[in-house]
């Protein structure tokens, strides 16, 4: 098998990496990156991890863990990576990690880390069964045993929160 064409429902099929350019419209009053079109950038980049897996639509029903751990300048490339590290019955888990690249230099920093939770959806719009996620190393198998801990976690957290609304 090819680099090019990875091994259906592995891992390695669902890896993405975009690079960003950041407009003037992008950035917040510090000059820096603005957070929420680094959310945007994310939830797209995330998105075409888990249609890859799920090969049609998907939605995204949670992200947790979104951490700036720096600020991004203007003149940086802004690199997003995504993978599907878990999957449940209809749900995947995407991680993902951001860089800022710095333009002249090529040096790159960890900037953000985040974990998304997307459905994939059938043609009424009901959450339809995805393929089971073909992991081909130990750390791949170690990860999607602990992304299984934090799917029963969320929906413990979905419950909890379903329940607070209604009290
Ligand atoms: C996500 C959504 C499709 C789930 O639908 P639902 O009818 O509540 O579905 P279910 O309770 O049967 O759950 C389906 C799956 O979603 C998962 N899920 C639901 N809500 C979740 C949440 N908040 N976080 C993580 N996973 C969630 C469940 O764990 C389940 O996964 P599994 O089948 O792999 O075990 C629905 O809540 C929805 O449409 N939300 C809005 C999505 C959206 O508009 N996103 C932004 C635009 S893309």
């Amino acid at each position: 098998m090819s680099k090019r064409h990875p091994k259906k429902h592995t891992v390695g099929a669902t890896r993405v990496e975009t690079a960003h350019v950041i407009l003037p419209g992008h950035t917040n009053p510090m000059g820096t990156l603005f957070g929420g079109v680094l959310v945007q950038w994310i939830d797209g980049v995330a998105a075409i991890a888990a249609t890859r897996h799920a090969r049609g639509v998907v939605v995204t029903a949670s992200m947790d863990r979104l951490h700036f751990l720096r600020p991004v300048h203007a003149e940086d490339f802004v690199i997003i990576r995504a993978e599907v590290t878990y999957s449940a019955r209809t749900s995947m888990e995407v991680e993902v990690w951001v860089e800022a690249e710095n333009r002249w230099t090529g040096e790159r920093a960890a900037t953000t880390h985040a974990l998304l939770t997307f459905v994939a959806l059938d043609e009424q719009g009901k959450p339809r069964p995805v393929p089971r996620l073909a992991t081909e190393t130990a750390f791949e198998r170690e990860r999607f045993a602990q992304a299984a801990r934090r799917h029963r976690a969320r929906l413990r957290e979905r419950q909890a929160l379903a329940r607070q609304w209604q009290a």
